[in-house]
């Protein structure tokens, strides 16, 4: 049976999260410069957003660089914020004409200016379509989205806008820059590699977590139905019994 048909349409997750990693690795198997893999890491996300869409998968959240990617050396830093720039370019039709909207998470300050304007005449330009949410994880880390909410709740606590007693684990969501998305229900790292790198550390609580050794560029619509199948035939518990969920 093809994997489209082993998914169940009415288990889909609404939101699914990726560590896009193994460019560098897929370019150096074939002798070419890091900035080739991320070349064709752009495919991959194009192939991807695609294939969520069609399902009817509302969030789709891609980590594309961490605080920590700010110290690889200056040419790949500098090589991949140009690459974003021209990847808005050619791809913003294609998104107004599929209905995505874009939003950015992470540290839009310390993006060179003219990748910042794009990015912000992205997000005005998309702002109302409404098939699919593209979260674009962009200098951006778990810890840092923390601290920065901690520090709005404490101004906030100062101004007298709420009272420490107000503090929940719902407040500090809203607090965080996911604020109106729903935690990711699947996390897919590419790669080979098993851990978060800082990625969306509170969101990231009760999510299904999906590794693959498929290197980034690699990475296609097929690879998308495994992860969605292998989601699908799990027991998502919360902390109950596996009896008490079946009921
Ligand atoms: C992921 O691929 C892309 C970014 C972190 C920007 P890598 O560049 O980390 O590729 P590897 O891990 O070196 O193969
Ligand atoms: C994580 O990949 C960050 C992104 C995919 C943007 P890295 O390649 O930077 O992660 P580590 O350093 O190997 O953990
Ligand atoms: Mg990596």
């Amino acid at each position: 049976m093809d994997l489209l048909e082993q998914i169940d349409r009415s288990k889909l997750p609404q939101h699914v999260a990726f560590i896009m990693d193994g460019n560098g690795r897929w370019a150096k198997k074939r002798g070419q410069i890091r900035l080739f893999g991320h070349n064709n890491g752009v495919k991959a996300v194009k192939e991807i957003l695609n294939a969520a869409g069609n399902l009817g998968i509302k969030y789709v959240t891609v980590y594309a660089f961490s605080t920590e990617n700010w110290s690889r050396p200056a040419d790949e830093v500098s090589g991949i914020m140009n690459l974003l720039s021209r990847a808005i370019d050619d791809e913003i039709e294609s998104m107004m004409k599929n209905g995505i909207r874009v939003s950015i998470i992470g540290e839009m300050e310390r993006l060179p200016q003219k990748l910042r304007e794009k990015v912000s005449n992205v997000i005005e330009m998309t702002k109302n379509n409404d098939k699919l949410d593209f979260v674009v994880a962009l200098s951006y880390s778990g810890r840092w989205d923390i601290v920065e909410a901690t520090k709005k709740i404490a101004r906030d606590c100062a101004d007298g806008k709420i009272s420490p007693d107000d503090i929940n684990s719902d407040l500090i969501s809203k607090y965080l820059s996911t604020a109106n998305i729903p935690d990711p229900e699947l996390m897919i790292r590419t790669s080979g590699e098993s851990r978060i790198s800082n990625f969306l550390l509170y969101q990231l609580a009760y999510s299904e977590l999906y590794f693959t050794d498929v290197l980034w560029p690699d990475f296609n619509k097929e690879e998308l139905y495994k992860a969605l199948i292998s989601y699908q035939n799990r027991e998502r518990r919360f902390g109950k019994t596996s009896e008490q969920v079946k009921k």
